[in-house]
């Protein structure tokens, strides 16, 4: 036998592809040795005529080929008996015991019925040990049937080279071998002789707005790729979804479109006021609203809002709150008479200010609370009533007590004259409601001493600071040459009227010193 083997034709390898058209087969054998020299897949079979244990031909099988034989169908019985060349020993196929089950060791399958193709007798396990098959070719009888044997038993390996690769159809299909050449069952989402191409969907273009972020498993915008979209600040997806592209060149879901986010609708009281501007539309992102409140009434919050990114406004609406002004409490020294429209001391509310007898109001009589919180003037207040300031003429002493404030309503004033003067008026004196004084300044009058005359033959020289021979007149006396004064030279008018002592005299004087007497 010739060592690299005979090459015959081919037949399903495979359990799902039974009931193949034998009567092309040798057409087939011509085809497939020209395909393999061509290098182009397809499967085929492969024996040699040298003998070897199962074992070693299974071995062998593999080294050169795929591996041994697996029947899957009487027709394939037929026709290696037919076409493989007799010799001295059957040839070995790829069935075994295992754990008592005969079974193809190819594909570790339990042989099944169908294929069965057992010589009559068989298998017997003649020698106890017969856990391998030979196929009986071209035997007087039963050709193409199977006989259990042992597996030390020398005998011609049958194999067989499959044409599938594990790269035979790209990696998205299942290969399988049929008569001379593969075909290839797509996988979903696949196509093409080798699935080399992939179902390609619409191609996806983000939204205005949006973003869009995919991931192409097997190329672009086609089978099982995945987007997500999401949408620039402001906007969003109302319903999120991954769209994925399916076998049917399909998107799962049509392209989401980003709309822009919706804060809360807003109102106001019909007698506020709510001016918005949304320059994406009503309430919705980087929309503002300013409010306003009805006269009176202040806005207590944040006047202005704006409706954020997130969907939330920056503030919540603030409430409109009647404005307030500060809290008047009575005036000193007067009454103040209030009416409260709305509430006390709010706005509107207006005050009526009068003062206690003796007072008079500084400032204005009314004051109103204005819409700014503020009252239209500052409270008045109540201040006594002036009377005129008293001048004090000299040598009066005057002592007054004030309860106000000096020379006003309900001071009062008493007076006395300093030694040597005698009050004239009145010695105590009011201010009065009406501004004035009860009566005139009193004055002081200096006490008078009695009139001097000169004495004879002298001088006699007064000095009156409050009028002539008046309290503190002092007078000095002197006589003419020739002649001596005789008592005090010199006078004061006391705080009694009385002169200090006597007018003196001016007495003529003798040689030896005696006075003369006139
Ligand atoms: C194997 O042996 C047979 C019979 O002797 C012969 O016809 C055939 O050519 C041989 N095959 C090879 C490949 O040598
Ligand atoms: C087949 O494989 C065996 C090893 O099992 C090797 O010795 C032999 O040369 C190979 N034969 C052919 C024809 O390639
Ligand atoms: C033989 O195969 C049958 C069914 O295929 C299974 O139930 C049984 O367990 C197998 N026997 C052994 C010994 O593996
Ligand atoms: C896109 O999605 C991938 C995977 O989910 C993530 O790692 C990546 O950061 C995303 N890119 C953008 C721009 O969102
Ligand atoms: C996918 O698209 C990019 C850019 O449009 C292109 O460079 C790349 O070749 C494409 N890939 C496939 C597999 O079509
Ligand atoms: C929203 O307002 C901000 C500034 O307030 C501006 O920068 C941004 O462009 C606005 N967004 C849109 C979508 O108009
Ligand atoms: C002060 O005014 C109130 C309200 O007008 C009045 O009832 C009250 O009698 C007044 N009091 C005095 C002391 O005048
Ligand atoms: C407040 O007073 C003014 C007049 O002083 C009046 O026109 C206005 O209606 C009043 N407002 C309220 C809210 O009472
Ligand atoms: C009374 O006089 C004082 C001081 O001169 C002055 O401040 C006050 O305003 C006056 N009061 C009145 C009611 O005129
Ligand atoms: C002023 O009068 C008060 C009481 O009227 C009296 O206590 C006080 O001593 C008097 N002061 C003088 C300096 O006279």
């Amino acid at each position: 036998m010739v060592s690299h083997g005979g090459m015959i034709c081919p037949c399903s390898r495979w359990p799902q592809m039974h009931g193949y058209i034998f009567r092309f087969l040798v057409l087939v054998v011509v085809i497939c040795e020209s395909l393999i020299f061509e290098g182009v897949h397809g499967w085929t079979y492969h024996y040699h005529n040298r003998t070897m244990t199962w074992n070693k031909a299974r071995q062998f099988c593999k080294n050169n080929y795929t591996d041994m034989v697996a029947i899957q169908n009487m027709e394939e019985n037929k026709y290696l008996d037919e076409y493989l060349p007799k010799a001295r020993t059957h040839v070995w196929i790829g069935l075994r015991k295992i754990q008592n089950n005969w079974t193809w060791i190819g594909t570790n399958r339990v042989l099944d019925d169908f294929a069965k193709n057992w010589a009559p007798g068989e298998p017997n396990n003649g020698r106890n040990n017969e856990d391998c098959v030979e196929m009986y070719i071209k035997r007087i009888s039963h050709a193409g049937q199977w006989n259990d044997e042992s597996c030390r038993k020398k005998k011609r390996p049958l194999c067989y080279k499959a044409s599938c690769y594990p790269d035979s159809c790209s990696g998205h299909g299942e290969c399988v071998e049929t008569i001379g050449y593969y075909k290839c069952n797509c996988h979903e989402g696949f196509y093409g002789d080798n699935c080399e191409k992939v179902i390609k969907c619409m191609r996806l273009e983000a939204s205005d707005r949006g973003l869009m972020n995919c991931s192409h498993p097997y190329g672009n915008f086609s089978y099982n790729s995945l987007c997500d979209f999401n949408c620039v600040e402001g906007y969003e997806i109302p319903e999120k979804k991954t769209l994925k592209c399916t076998a049917s060149a399909d998107w799962t879901d049509p392209l989401p479109q980003c709309k822009v986010k919706q804060c809360m609708w807003l109102e106001v009281p019909s007698k506020d006021v709510m001016k918005c501007f949304g320059p994406l539309g009503r309430f919705s992102y980087n929309s503002t609203c300013t409010f306003g409140c009805r006269e009176g009434y202040v806005v207590h919050g944040s006047d202005r809002v704006q409706c954020l990114a997130s969907g939330q406004w920056t503030d919540r609406t603030p409430t409109c709150k009647v404005q307030v002004c500060e809290t008047l409490t009575l005036p000193d020294y007067g009454n103040m008479s209030c009416t409260h429209p709305i509430a006390d001391f709010h706005y509107n509310s207006t005050c009526d200010f009068s003062c206690n007898e003796g007072f008079t109001l500084n400032g204005l009589s009314r004051i109103q609370c204005k819409v700014s919180g503020q009252w239209t003037a500052q409270k008045p207040t109540c201040e006594a009533v002036n009377c005129s300031e008293l001048k004090i003429p000299h040598g009066l002493l005057i002592n007054c007590s004030d309860p106000f404030r000096p020379f006003s309503y309900s001071s009062r004033c008493d007076f006395v004259c300093k030694a040597g003067f005698i009050l004239q008026g009145s010695e105590r004196l009011h201010c009065e409601a009406s501004g004035q004084w009860t009566s005139k300044t009193p004055i002081c009058k200096a006490v008078q001493c009695n009139l001097l005359k000169i004495p004879n033959r002298g001088i006699m020289q007064c000095r009156s600071p409050f009028g002539d021979f008046n309290y503190n007149s002092n007078c000095a006396f002197s006589c003419n040459e020739g002649f001596v004064l005789q008592g005090s030279g010199n006078l004061q008018c006391q705080a009694s009227g009385e002169w200090t002592a006597q007018v003196p005299s001016c007495e003529g004087m003798t040689k030896s010193g005696i006075i003369l007497f006139y």
